[in-house]
């Protein structure tokens, strides 16, 4: 009985792989309902899941779709993942570079989540990008010049799809077991050889400690050997947006200047080399100091550029119509001194009200709107210097200054 095992869980006690099939696969086909679905995903944040309980979901989690069988491409392939940061634009920028590298990369992306920004909302704030190819699609991309963003197909892990819709949306989101076997059931299902998964820490990130990110990284690795796939993670800072901008065409434009090599040593820049030549290691077996010199020189020749125009040309994206809004205000400190901190999740706030993400689900995204930060952490600033501009078509609800920027 469907509420059996809901009050086996509340009680804190292990579900069999019979146990999790039955009420998952019963929520897909639609004789569980979403209060009976959500009452057990909340039993599940507050008592836990023991590993084996962990590994038998991700497995009904993957079993309830398509597994893609990558080895025509003759290459150790490898995919990335991030659990989700504010400013994270970083698939935009590793995935040319490495793809200039000659690992390729098939890439399937999702919208943005929560105050989390998406890959796929970012590409199409480029006109004409299509996100929605076919299966065949994306393999002749893929075999054609070695890199393709799409969103996820339907055929893939669907489970996780349904889900998550609702975890979203019941508070059910910040369970470790939950995030590991999501994010792996993807990944699985998804074909790499090799997985590399980038865990933020932090107030804009699922996880606020780094304990907590530790705990996801020991159980994603755990997951990966089960079924032979070595996963890597790189736990990363969500207490301060990536880079300096937020929200979807500014996104692409700053992605794009450090594609050109115009933007360096900032947080964003850091964690892209960190990523991308760590990626590069997992193919091709190069050591890690290589790899940097290699992904550093894919930027410097022009080719990990050169390899995101023809990502966006062959999904018929047309960068001359990328744009931001016309309307601009501008934020200025109202004090001197030092910044201290720039709050990630204030600033994923602001760009959500912004229109830049949405509330719920069926709201449609303002491309041009969000916000470029004009200062970064340890900067010293004086009252009255601009500190952030901002975006927008429709007037803004400003935040206090004082929670997004510290200054001491
Ligand atoms: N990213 C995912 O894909 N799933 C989660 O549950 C959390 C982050």
């Amino acid at each position: 009985m469907i509420v059996d095992i809901i009050n086996k869980k509340r009680l804190g006690e292990e579900l069999s792989f019979h146990e999790l099939d039955t009420f998952f696969n019963g929520y897909l086909e639609g004789k569980v309902k979403d209060y009976q679905m959500s009452s057990l995903l909340m039993a599940i944040c507050i008592q836990g899941m023991s590993e084996e309980e962990t590994f038998a979901l991700t497995k009904v989690f993957i079993d309830s779709g398509d597994t893609l069988d990558l080895s025509f491409l003759h290459a150790i392939t490898v995919d990335k993942h991030s659990t989700g940061g504010i400013g994270d634009k970083t698939t935009l920028i590793i995935a040319p570079i490495v793809a200039s590298l000659g690992v390729p990369v098939l890439k399937m992306s999702g919208r943005g989540l929560g105050y989390t920004g998406g890959t796929i909302d970012k590409l199409e704030s480029i006109p004409g990008f299509r996100i929605d190819l076919s299966e065949e699609e994306v393999m002749h991309q893929v075999q054609d010049i070695g890199i393709v963003i799409t969103g996820q197909t339907a055929s893939l892990a669907p489970m996780d799809k349904k889900i998550y819709a609702l975890r979203d949306v019941t508070g059910t989101v910040s369970s470790i077991p939950l995030i590991a076997s999501s994010i792996m059931s993807k990944k699985i299902a998804g074909g790499a050889d090799k997985i590399l998964i980038d865990i933020k820490v932090g107030n804009g990130a699922l996880l606020q400690t780094k304990e907590d990110a530790e705990k996801l990284s020991d159980l994603v690795i755990k997951i990966g050997k089960v079924y032979q796939k070595e996963v890597h993670t790189i736990i990363s800072d969500m207490d301060t947006p990536l880079g300096y901008c937020i929200g979807n065409s500014l996104e692409v434009m700053e992605a794009m200047k450090v594609l050109k090599g115009e933007e360096r040593d900032n947080n964003l820049t850091k964690l892209c080399l960190e990523l991308a030549s760590e990626m590069l290691c997992m193919s091709k077996g190069v050591p890690k100091e290589d790899a940097m010199d290699m992904v550093r020189q894919s930027i410097q020749s022009g080719d990990a550029y050169q390899k995101f125009l023809e990502l966006v040309d062959a999904q018929h994206g047309n960068l001359k119509n990328l744009s931001v809004s016309k309307k601009v205000k501008v934020l200025k400190a109202s004090k001197s001194g030092k910044i201290v901190g720039i709050s990630a999740i204030e600033l994923g706030k602001l760009s959500v009200s912004l229109g830049a993400g949405r509330v719920s689900k069926e709201d449609a995204i303002d491309y041009g709107v969000g916000i470029e930060l004009l200062v970064q952490v340890g900067d010293i600033i004086k009252k009255g210097d601009s500190l952030a501009k901002i975006y927008y078509t429709k007037a803004p609800r400003l935040q206090r200054l004082e929670d997004i920027f510290l200054i001491k």
